[in-house]
């Protein structure tokens, strides 16, 4: 990877840095659009501006007069497919995944079912709980524990790692405090890791892979956003093979699920050395902390380098 990476836009751009928005997230995406819109400005992109995304977002983007918007939203809104459609009909090109690929990642059992249609994608076995389902029944197959998710969460909110099917009914009640649907998923004895996937030239690429090992029994939101509370191996230290499969995974499910530009999978790999994908983030955090600029950086991909990639990829549905 060359150290810069040579800009596809033209530097009197007026780019809007679209952060905060109405979803859980807003205020990591305000740290995210802060590190994005500073890069961009480094970067000569002297027109860019952030803009903080609330119901009036439309009448923004068009008294603007924006040439480029660069998402740094999180969540719902922004992560979801309504931003990008929004965009879409305004017709301003836009960072990262469009509506289609934005709409099925966000929802977990949704990815799963895009990317089980592939070839050597593994996934952990799971049962999909639609409100009014009997969830005894449907779990019957399933071998315990097991992990009770809200479909569209992030942040390990509503989530819930199930023993025995006595403690089934409360974690299902839990997770239904944040959406009607309900994925029931059996938990994966293993290592927990996330890789980035860019766009360079036309070309996806994965980025270095890193390990996450929460000081918790599993990556909550404890672990998340509590410093010392999680280790982070970077690279991660698997074999190669298994480091190429990962990487070659990532990349196929950012394909299968119609990723642009950019996105972040997660994975568990399991004690039997399979990596089972468990979600695609569409609009992964670009704070300094955050793990993809990270997994960027030891791969010699500089913060600003990183913000630039993505900028390139910006466009609209074709
Ligand atoms: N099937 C599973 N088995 C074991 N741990 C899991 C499983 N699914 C998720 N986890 C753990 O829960 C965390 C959050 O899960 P994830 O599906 O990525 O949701 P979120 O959108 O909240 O990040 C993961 O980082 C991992 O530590
Ligand atoms: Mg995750």
């Amino acid at each position: 990877m060359p150290n810069t990476i040579q800009s596809k836009i033209d530097k009197n751009s007026k780019i809007a840095v679209l952060c905060g928005g109405l979803s859980s997230e807003a205020e990591i995406s305000r740290r995210s659009g802060k590190g994005c819109y500073e890069a961009l400005q480094r970067l000569g992109y002297k027109n860019s501006e952030l803009v903080e995304v609330d119901k009036n977002i439309a009448q923004k983007l068009k008294d603007g007069k924006y040439d480029y918007a660069y998402n740094a939203l999180h969540g719902k809104y922004g992560e979801d497919g309504c931003i990008q459609g929004l965009l879409e009909i305004l017709q301003i090109p836009y960072t990262g995944c469009g509506v289609m690929s934005s709409a099925i990642c966000m929802n977990k059992e949704f990815t799963k079912r895009v990317l089980a249609a592939c070839d050597d994608i593994p996934l952990a076995k799971s049962v999909f709980v639609r409100k009014g389902q009997d969830v005894k029944k449907m779990t019957a197959e399933l071998t315990f524990p097991v992990f009770t998710k809200p479909v569209s969460e992030g942040s390990s909110f509503g989530m819930t790692k199930v023993n025995t099917p006595q403690e089934l009914d409360s974690a299902y009640k839990e997770a239904l405090k944040y959406n009607d649907d309900v994925l029931i998923e059996e938990f994966i004895n293993g290592a927990f890791v996330t890789v980035g996937v860019l766009e360079k030239d036309g070309k996806n690429f994965a980025t270095e892979i890193l390990e996450i090992r929460p000081k918790n029994e599993w990556y909550d939101y404890e672990s998340k956003y509590t410093p010392g509370m999680s280790e982070f191996i970077l690279p991660a230290e698997l074999p190669p093979e298994l480091t190429e499969r990962v990487k070659d995974i990532a990349v196929k499910a950012h394909e299968a699920a119609g990723c642009r530009g950019v996105s972040r999978v997660d994975f568990m790999i399991g004690d039997n050395g399979v990596p089972y994908v468990i979600e695609i983030n569409t609009s992964p955090g670009m704070t300094a902390t955050s793990d993809l600029p990270a997994q960027s950086k030891v791969m010699g991909i500089s913060y600003d380098n990183l913000v630039q990639i993505i900028l390139n990829g910006a466009g609209l549905n074709k």
